[in-house]
């Protein structure tokens, strides 16, 4: 990508407001981890759910984890309190205006119906909330929002067949399918035939690779299921002619950093690969992947990303933005419109 700017007349002072209100798309978030622990109670309160934790304090407490597993217990556990379509859409609408807030042009929302259905909540009421949200984001918030189901891999390829089967009828409201939950053990090639399926039906393809798992089964990712994107991938680096192919093929990965460090991918943020990535060629992206749980959303990301990494500068900031606003599933048209806001931003940085 050639760049159209003189990044260097950026000061690094300048570097933190340019980073919050640049244009980007995030599209890298579990809406079922965007749940903050007040809304947990609220909702638990609500339907009239027992929790195990006494307080708001008490549950955001709980939230030191030592890998993904860990992690998931207390996230599964966490979104037991949606039930209802209103549900749904206040933690969707929640999320959508903290987006707003952080100058997010468009995001893409995974969410994992599985957790829902097997609790006996139907999937049109999960459907309904979330995309209702995504209209009503659109409409007064200028968040362009799309919906990417995900497969828990934990479970069975045959059970992913019969929730893919539960959402045809609400083909219209929802733009792709995504892969998440415990990665080890759970290999991309598990669900080759319920992506083959997906694809036939022309929905986009995406999978979490490369965050726990190794760099093998991004290849498979690519390779079996053939996703567009993936989502982490920073496993990758531990495998040279794979950064290659990945950096030839332009495969965009959604990286997360907050989370990488809560999950103990890198032990802290000054020893996050976001700036090998982007020195290898990479199409990276920075992402929240569960804001709630992780300590902060998109900007808070990129806030402690770049505060932490001193390589990154204004040339970085300016290539993940585009970069996301590229990587996303938009319309050519609504993404030129964009990189054009984002050129104008950094203009008149
Ligand atoms: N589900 C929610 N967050 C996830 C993550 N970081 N990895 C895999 N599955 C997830
Ligand atoms: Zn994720």
């Amino acid at each position: 990508m050639s760049l159209p700017f003189d990044f260097d007349r950026i000061t690094p002072a300048r570097l933190p407001a340019l980073l919050r209100a640049m244009p980007k798309a995030e599209l890298h978030i579990h809406i079922e981890g965007s749940l903050e622990p007040e809304l947990i109670f609220q909702l638990a309160q609500r339907n009239g759910i027992a929790l195990s934790y006494p307080s708001v304090e008490a549950l955001r407490a709980a939230y030191a984890f030592s890998d993904l597993q860990s992690f998931l217990d207390i996230y599964y556990a966490g979104a037991s309190v949606l039930l209802t379509e209103q549900d749904f859409f206040d933690m969707a609408w929640d999320y959508f205006e903290k987006a707003a807030a952080d100058h997010v042009v468009r995001a893409e929302l995974f969410f994992d119906p599985q957790t829902h259905t097997e609790r006996g909540v139907p999937m049109d009421v999960v459907l309904r909330g979330l995309h209702r949200a995504c209209q009503q984001a659109e409409r007064e918030l200028g968040v362009s929002a799309a919906l990417i189901l995900c497969f828990l891999r934990h479970l069975s390829e045959d059970e992913a067949l019969g929730t893919l089967a539960q959402a045809l009828p609400h083909r219209d409201m929802f733009i792709g399918v995504g892969l998440d939950s415990s990665e080890r053990g759970h290999p991309p090639e598990k669900f080759a035939r319920v992506f083959a399926r997906c694809r036939e039906l022309g929905m986009h393809v995406v999978a979490h690779a490369g965050e726990e798992g190794p760099p093998g089964y991004i290849r498979s990712a690519l390779d079996v299921l053939q996703v567009e994107r993936v989502d982490h991938g920073v496993r990758s680096l531990e495998d040279a002619a794979l950064v290659q192919r990945l950096a030839a093929e332009r495969v965009p990965l959604t990286v997360c950093p907050l989370s990488n460090v809560k999950l103990c991918v890198y032990p802290s943020m000054d020893q996050h690969q976001l700036p090998a990535l982007l020195a290898a060629g990479l199409v990276a992206t920075v992402n929240s992947d569960d804001p709630a749980y992780f300590g902060g959303y998109i900007n808070a990301n990129f806030l402690a990303t770049f505060a932490a990494l001193p390589q990154l500068g204004a040339r970085e900031a300016y290539t993940l933005a585009r970069n996301s606003l590229e990587a996303s599933f938009a319309t050519t048209t609504q993404k030129a419109a964009w990189v054009a806001q984002l050129d104008a931003c950094f203009a008149a940085a």
